[in-house]
């Protein structure tokens, strides 16, 4: 499987740390953000990555990851113009993706579980698609899935009143039927297109499979959550 890695959007809940550094080239310990998820990638053998981001943020990553030779990867790194969210951003990823089932990881999670631990339903059926749930405290923050019998049958995106405390991660796999749905989207309140709205499509259809994770899984996108992030790495 191709693997692609979203790493575009504004970051403006962690303002100043991203008024001049794109958010997922902040270290956590040791390392840059980017690599906790692209090494998950190379973990389950993807070779061929395509990383999306701000136009302003290429010529960095290109520093950082080069032709992604160090990992045993062919990477291409691709524009997003403006962040209208993780759907048109997934949305650039068709040409890169052809006629094959892949993973998208959003480069803000962190997490313990491997990739292969979530394959037992691969491959995908052309009309399938995965995500990984994890239990959260706080569901307000995420996308949250509406389960009936042992199915995903809705999802939420910030419900604002309590559904159920299953977050959807940002650890996808889709194959190319998924951007046929994207051409269908349409801009949220928010004026983004939502990877929620995707995942509703298949979840409304019976058709989202998933693998609720077993450890440790965290979203950096807040300075509270990055700073978090942060000390439970360096203290692991
Ligand atoms: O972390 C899991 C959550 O991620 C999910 O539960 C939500 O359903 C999903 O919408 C997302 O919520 P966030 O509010 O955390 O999304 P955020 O805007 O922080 O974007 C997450 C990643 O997606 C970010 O690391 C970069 C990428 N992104 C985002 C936008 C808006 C892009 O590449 N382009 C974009 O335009």
């Amino acid at each position: 499987m191709k693997g692609v890695l979203l790493a575009g959007g504004s970051g403006t809940r962690l303002y100043p740390l991203t008024r001049g550094v794109n958010k997922h080239l902040l270290p956590v310990g040791n390392k840059p953000m980017i690599l906790y998820p692209l090494e998950k990638l190379t973990k389950v053998g993807v070779k061929d990555v395509l990383l999306i981001t701000g136009p302003e943020h290429l010529t960095p990553f290109a520093h950082l990851l080069g032709d992604g030779t160090e990992w045993g990867l062919n990477l291409h790194i691709r524009a997003q113009v403006k962040p209208g969210g993780i759907a048109q951003a997934l949305g650039l990823a068709k040409e890169f993706v052809g006629g094959e089932s892949f993973w998208v990881l959003l480069g803000d999670n962190l997490f313990e579980d491997s990739l292969n631990e979530m394959q037992s339903d691969f491959p995908l059926k052309e009309d399938e698609a995965f995500v990984a749930l994890k239990e959260v405290s706080h569901p307000d923050q995420f996308g949250i899935a509406q389960m009936e019998r042992g199915d995903i049958i809705n999802i939420v995106e910030k419900p604002k009143r309590s559904i159920g405390n299953l977050c959807v991660t940002g650890i996808y796999a889709y194959t190319p039927k998924v951007f046929e749905v994207i051409a269908e989207v349409k801009p949220s309140l928010r004026g983004e297109m939502e990877i929620s709205s995707v995942n509703n499509f298949y979840a409304q259809a019976g058709k989202l499979k998933y693998h609720i994770l077993k450890n440790w899984w965290m979203d950096a996108g807040t300075t509270k959550d990055y700073l978090q992030a942060n000390r439970f790495i360096i203290g692991r």
